[in-house]
């Protein structure tokens, strides 16, 4: 039987879980697929695309993009998803009969991690997004689709948050949802839910935002997860709130990727819960 194909691309891309959770998902949906990782060159994205779509070991169906390659895949590609436009950036391909879609799911993955696995549901809360980079610009959007009274962007960077938010200001108001723009520095309010879509903690600068930020109990997420989350969830912990690392929004983005190219959806809990087990 022809195997449909997969993969992840992107640089580094070799500590990916990408191909281990859709393994798991497809062996607990039965689907029949296979699933790999491709190292890409940096500047060689879209003939590495053209290869793995003929590749003649089976039929290849899509792909994950990642760093740094997802700005590259939004704009290379036939149609783009509304959301995907909005972020400016792309997380999965798919190979149809018309070209080469292209969607992001980092937001909804995000959300869905913080509502579903979480149990924090968005709407009418305050929330804080910290960042106005590409991490942040790929959740944005479907955070406002989750309806919080409030969303308040805050970069070191300011005209980078000013730009973010007026992008997203018309999507804002046919929700309902008020962007703010304060400055990082100095930032006061306080909120329910925290996301910190900063690359701070890699550059070892530690948490750029008070502590008196966080409402007691608040949700603080990073995007990220393993040692890069660390020093955000030792601080929010140590500040009363309940801390969350990115591992539950990787998962989540790729339950909706499958979806998206197998129309099944998996049981990303059971997964989640099961690579954390994994690494600890
Ligand atoms: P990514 O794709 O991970 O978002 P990026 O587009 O380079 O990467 O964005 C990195 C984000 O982390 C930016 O919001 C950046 O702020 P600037 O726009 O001012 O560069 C933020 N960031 C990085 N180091 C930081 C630090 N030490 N303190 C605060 N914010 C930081």
């Amino acid at each position: 039987m022809n195997m449909d194909l997969y993969c992840v691309m992107g640089h580094p891309v070799q500590h990916s879980r990408s191909p281990w959770i859709h393994a798991r998902f497809a062996e607990l949906t039965g689907q029949h697929l296979h699933y790999g990782k491709r190292l890409i060159p940096l500047d060689n994205f879209a003939q590495s695309l053209r290869e793995f779509m003929t590749d003649t070991t089976g039929t290849a169906r899509g792909c994950n993009i990642t760093v740094p390659f997802k700005f590259e895949a939004a704009a290379l590609a036939s149609r783009v998803s509304a959301r995907a436009k909005l972020a400016g950036a792309a997380n999965i391909l798919s190979f149809t009969l018309q070209g080469i879609d292209a969607d992001n799911t980092d937001g909804i993955g995000l959300v869905n991690d913080i509502q579903r696995n979480a149990g924090v549901a968005l709407a009418g809360r305050d929330v804080l997004l910290i960042g106005a980079g590409g991490a942040a610009a790929g959740v944005l959007g479907p955070l406002i689709e989750a309806r919080p009274a409030r969303i308040a962007i805050a970069n070191r960077t300011h005209h980078k948050a000013l730009a973010l938010a007026e992008r997203h200001r018309a999507l804002a108001l046919l929700q309902d949802t008020e962007l703010h723009t304060p400055y990082l520095k100095g930032l006061a309010g306080h909120f329910d839910v925290i996301i910190n879509a900063t690359a701070s903690s890699l550059g070892g600068a530690g948490v750029p935002i008070p502590a008196s930020a966080l409402k007691p109990g608040a949700l603080a997420c990073d995007l990220m997860y393993g040692p890069a989350a660390n020093s955000f969830m030792t601080w929010a912990l140590e500040h009363g709130a309940v801390p969350r690392d990115g591992l539950g929004m990787l998962v989540e983005q790729a339950a909706e990727a499958f979806l998206i190219w197998r129309g099944v959806r998996p049981p990303s809990p059971q997964v989640l819960a099961e690579l954390r087990a994994m690494m600890e």
